[in-house]
């Protein structure tokens, strides 16, 4: 098949735009030069951890960095007013070495990391841990469950040791001692740090599979994962540079399509950068990417107006940015659209990223919206507690948008058309028809007239259902059995 391509000038302005977003600032692939790094206290690290850590003194000795003369020092180097610096065999060092420390010499991928959804993944939920993971589990679960994906806020204690209730953690959003948010080692795994490795799927999925995010269920019973596995080494992971179309053909991968370069679109490291939708909301919205003059980023709902640059505006952390670029969400799909033009042709693509946009409509219309309504409505009117969890039907309402919606919605954006449907949409519309709207009109009591049926019957989609109240006596779910 020859290749469908873009026509060369709106290739230029996208690849232009997306350009100056994905690099801020010109940056060589390594910031400090080999003269900066050898640290001479290195060699007696490797020595004694030879003996004490073998296995660790190894990784780092098959790594790049080996190569290239960087030892322990040059990144467990500390300075003594750090919070977390400690004396170690007569020299200062901290354990964690941040996106920051690694950030002296990979300027690049740490501006990119630190601007991305993956380095706001610890902040955005600060303010939910206390429900889910406190009340619904306990502390120690905080700790061994959420925190390993998203990230820990790491304690220093006073001697300068870290806070086992807090560390060991490589979260992708983790808030370290010296600010900086994230750690590398999320994706490459220490002490090779190996960029092959990270373009795995595997560097992924610890995080991205379960109910939430199961990417790599939807990956692997997507063609692509299947191409992928049948192919697995003709994918050239080793290579030194990895552009899709042209160092590798067979599949792509989570990379390829998130992180990677392809034709002229250059790798990031900033993970959202390519997203149109936020997928895992109570109702998605296409999103700008607002990208601050001080390297910060922000998603902001598409329908709202686009700030102009130059404007100030506030940030959820209180600071006040100027605007530098927006990307719209169209930009954001032509972005991806390379990565997919590279193996597929130009109407494919447009085909199936209208299949995709339509379920997303889909359930933000019939079941998002709509389900947001009514727990709205019983909220105020104070028909439900303002504690979350303490009451059925904010499980049920949880995890038709946390679990089901999200699946369904995932599934139709990377080719799994099982979890688009029966692990996915068909859940949703079983659990909205048969669990939360009977539980709703159990809430409302005298009030279902008005908080419930009102809000169906303005919708529109739900007009097969021609007496509202008839689904649960059908299915076998009368309220009061709903624990
Ligand atoms: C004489 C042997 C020796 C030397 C030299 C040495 N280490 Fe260690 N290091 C150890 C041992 C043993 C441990 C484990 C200590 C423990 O578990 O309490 C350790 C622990 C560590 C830790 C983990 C600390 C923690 O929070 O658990 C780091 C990081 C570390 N060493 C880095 C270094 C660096 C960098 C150097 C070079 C400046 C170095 N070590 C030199 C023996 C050594
Ligand atoms: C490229 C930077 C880099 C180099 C080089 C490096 N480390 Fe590390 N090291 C890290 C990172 C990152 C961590 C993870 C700490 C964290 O962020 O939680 C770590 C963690 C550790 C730990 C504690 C975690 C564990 O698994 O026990 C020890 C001990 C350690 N390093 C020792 C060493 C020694 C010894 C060397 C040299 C042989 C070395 N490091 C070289 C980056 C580096
Ligand atoms: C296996 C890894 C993993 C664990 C464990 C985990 N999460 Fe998540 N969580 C994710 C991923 C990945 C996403 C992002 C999904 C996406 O955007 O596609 C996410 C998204 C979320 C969101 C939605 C964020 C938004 O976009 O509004 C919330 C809230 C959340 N997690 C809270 C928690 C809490 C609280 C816990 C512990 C009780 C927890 N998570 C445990 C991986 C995890
Ligand atoms: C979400 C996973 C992920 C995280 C987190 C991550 N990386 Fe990467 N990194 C990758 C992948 C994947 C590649 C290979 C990209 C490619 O070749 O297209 C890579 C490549 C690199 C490279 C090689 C670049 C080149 O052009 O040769 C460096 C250096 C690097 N990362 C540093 C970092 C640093 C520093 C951090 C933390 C600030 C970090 N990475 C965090 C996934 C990650
Ligand atoms: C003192 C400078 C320095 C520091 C600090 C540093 N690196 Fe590197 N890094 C290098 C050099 C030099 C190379 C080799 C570059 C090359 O081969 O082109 C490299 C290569 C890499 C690669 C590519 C490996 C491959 O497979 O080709 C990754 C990934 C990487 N570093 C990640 C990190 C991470 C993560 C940290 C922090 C934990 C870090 N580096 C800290 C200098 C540094
Ligand atoms: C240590 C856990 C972890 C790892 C490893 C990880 N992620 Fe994530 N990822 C998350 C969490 C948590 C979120 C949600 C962050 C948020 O909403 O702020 C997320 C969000 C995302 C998003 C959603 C961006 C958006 O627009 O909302 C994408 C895409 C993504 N990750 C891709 C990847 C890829 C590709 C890899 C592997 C190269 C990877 N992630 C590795 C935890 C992880
Ligand atoms: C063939 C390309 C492709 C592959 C392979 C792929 N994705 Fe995606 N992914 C997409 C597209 C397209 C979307 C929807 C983007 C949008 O919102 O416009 C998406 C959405 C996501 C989201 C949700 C982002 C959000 O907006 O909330 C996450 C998380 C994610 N992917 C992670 C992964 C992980 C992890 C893997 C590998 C296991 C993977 N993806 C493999 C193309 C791909
Ligand atoms: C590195 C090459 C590569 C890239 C990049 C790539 N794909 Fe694919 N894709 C394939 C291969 C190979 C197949 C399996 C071919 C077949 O249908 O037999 C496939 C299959 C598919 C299928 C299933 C087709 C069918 O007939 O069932 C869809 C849909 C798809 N890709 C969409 C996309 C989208 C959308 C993107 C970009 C977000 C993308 N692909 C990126 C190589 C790629």
């Amino acid at each position: 098949m020859p290749p469908v391509l873009l026509s060369a000038s709106f290739r230029r302005v996208l690849f232009l735009s997306i350009f100056v977003l994905a690099f801020p600032a010109a940056a060589e692939k390594v910031k400090l030069d080999a003269s900066q790094w050898g640290h001479e206290a290195g060699d007696a690290c490797v020595s004694c951890h030879t003996k004490s850590s073998s296995g660790l003194a190894q990784q780092w000795r098959d790594s790049a960095h080996a190569a290239a003369g960087v030892n322990c020092m040059d990144c467990h180097r500390a300075e003594r007013e750090d919070a977390d610096a400690i004396e170690h065999e007569g020299q200062v060092i901290a354990t964690i070495v941040s996106p920051k420390d690694c950030g002296r010499c990979h300027t690049k991928e740490f501006e990119e990391q630190q601007g991305s959804v993956h380095a706001e993944a610890y902040s955005i939920i600060e303010d939910r841990l206390p429900a889910l993971a406190q009340n619904v589990g306990g502390s120690a679960m905080q700790a061994a469950s959420c925190d390993q994906c998203h990230g820990s806020r790491v304690k220093v204690r006073g001697d300068g040791t870290l806070d086992p209730a807090t560390w060991p953690n490589s979260g992708i959003g983790r808030i370290n001692p010296d600010g900086s948010k994230g750690s590398c080692s999320s994706c490459h795994g220490r002490h090779r740090f190996s960029k092959a490795q990270a373009r795995e799927p595997e560097a992924c999925v610890r995080c991205h599979s379960g109910p939430d995010s199961p990417d790599k269920e939807i990956f692997e019973a997507s063609k692509h994962g299947m191409v992928y596995a049948a192919h697995r080494e003709e994918m050239n992971l080793d290579a030194a540079e990895w552009v899709a179309g042209r160092d590798y053909t067979a599949a792509p991968t989570c990379v390829s399509c998130h992180m990677g370069a392809a034709g002229k679109l250059p790798s990031t490291h900033d993970v959202g950068l390519r997203n149109v939708w936020s997928l895992n909301t109570p109702v998605s919205k296409r999103q700008f990417l607002v990208i601050f003059e001080d390297g910060a980023k922000m998603e902001l709902p598409g329908d709202e107006a686009a700030p102009r640059r130059g404007t100030e505006m506030a940030r959820a952390d209180g600071t006040v940015g100027v605007v530098k670029a927006v990307a719209t969400p169209e930009r954001r799909r032509q972005a991806m659209t390379l990565v997919c033009v590279e193996c597929h042709g130009k109407g494919f693509t447009e085909g199936f990223m209208r299949q995709f946009d339509a379920v997303v409509e889909l359930y933000n219309t019939k079941f998002g919206e709509p389900a947001r309504a009514i727990m709205a409505g019983l909220y105020e009117r104070g028909l439900l507690t303002p504690t979350a969890f303490d009451e059925p039907i904010e499980f049920t309402y949880w995890e038709l948008w946390h679990d089901e919606g999200a699946r369904g919605r995932h599934g139709a954006s990377m080719m799994s058309p099982n979890h688009a449907w029966w692990e996915g949409m068909y859940l949703v519309g079983r659990n909205f028809y048969a669990r939360f709207l009977p539980e709703a009109r159990a809430a409302a009591g005298g009030h279902a007239d008005e908080v419930v049926d009102a809000v169906l019957r303005a919708n529109g989609q739900h007009e097969w259902l021609d007496q509202p109240g008839q689904m649960s006596a059908i299915l076998g779910f009368p309220p009061q059995e709903v624990e």
